[in-house]
């Protein structure tokens, strides 16, 4: 058990008023200047926490946990990925994890749509276009895109954030197409006319769009493989805002290139912060630095679970986002 003021060693810089509030309320060790904690780093921190409070930056592997002193029992994560976190490990040194569920959900559904619209009608190469002086006024055959009204998205993943990627569809006029572990209850389906495919072969070999919104876990590393992407049609797009991870980003970068899709958008890599330099080059793709979750009141509702998470837990109660491991498997 915790004591009531316990060490919380938060790894980020996070939004003032939540720093102030958790100084009234805990012994905080917070990271002034934002920098992203190396290895040695989190090791020390583990180490004398009580709580850890990490981002998304942070790897928490078997060894760092391995690691941590006896007085380590939560990792309250300012994220809700927490992919980063051996949750397994956490469990056998009896470490409960928490994540920040539901509150990104909204603006992470805004930047895929964002994206979704984006790369086929070709946004990102005209804003550079007028930047760099290479308009030369409107021309019938210059900066052709293509439509969005009436085509089919494929939604990888129809979790919350999926579902609200498919709410925002719905009113650009595409039609929705899911993939999903599981299938929706049939009123979610009615709700959205939403078609199910179990395979996610077919779906991908059919769709106009696809967006690419399932957690990454070791089930789906790489489940936009090499193989996959092969399937989709060349006048395809993918859009990506859950973790690089899910697609095979050298096999995606050499579809691309080759023109085997049409495009893509990225707001995850992964190898984060890194970015194939192929990529780079191409005019094809939107490249966004991970900032689909990135809004004030996001990061605030953030912080307030965060917060609700290490009070609830040090005063002896189940928090309210408790990370089971094997959940997102
Ligand atoms: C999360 O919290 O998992 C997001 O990816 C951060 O943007």
């Amino acid at each position: 058990m915790v004591q009531n003021s316990p060490t919380v060693v938060v790894t980020r810089k996070l939004p003032d008023a939540i720093e102030t509030r958790m100084m009234e309320l805990f012994e905080v060790d917070l990271n002034l200047d934002d920098h992203p904690f190396s290895r040695e780093e989190l090791v020390d921190a583990v180490g004398r926490a009580d709580v850890l409070v990490p981002t998304v930056t942070d790897r928490l592997d078997a060894n760092v946990l391995n690691q941590s002193g006896e007085k380590l029992r939560l990792i309250a994560s300012f994220s809700t990925g927490v992919d980063n976190v051996d949750l397994r490990a956490a469990e056998q040194r009896g470490i409960t994890v928490t994540n920040t569920p539901g509150v990104l959900t909204e603006d992470t559904a805004d930047m895929a749509m964002a994206l979704i619209l984006a790369v086929p009608r070709r946004l990102a190469e005209g804003e550079r276009a007028v930047r760099h002086g290479d308009w030369k006024g409107w021309s019938p055959t210059w900066m052709l895109g293509h439509r969005i009204w009436g085509k089919r998205l494929g939604i990888v993943g129809m979790g919350r954030i999926g579902q609200a990627v498919a709410r925002r569809a719905r009113g650009f006029g595409l039609s929705i197409h899911y993939h999903n572990r599981n299938r929706l209850h049939e009123d979610i389906e009615n709700e959205l006319e939403a078609t199910y495919w179990e395979s996610l072969d077919q779906m991908l070999a059919r769709m106009d769009i696809v967006s690419v919104n399932c957690p990454h876990t070791p089930a789906t590393f790489h489940l936009v493989s090499e193989r996959r992407l092969k399937l989709m049609q060349p006048r395809a797009y993918i859009v990506n805002t859950s973790r690089g991870e899910v697609i095979n980003e050298d096999a995606l970068t050499r579809a691309l290139r080759s023109g085997q899709i049409a495009g893509a958008g990225l707001d995850v890599f992964e190898h984060e912060p890194a970015v194939n330099p192929k990529l780079l080059e191409l005019d094809n793709v939107v490249l966004l630095p991970h900032m689909a979750s990135a809004t004030i009141e996001g990061r605030m509702e953030m912080g307030e679970l965060v917060i609700i998470n290490i009070k609830t837990f040090v005063d002896g109660h189940a928090p309210p986002n408790r990370v089971i491991p094997g959940e997102f498997d």
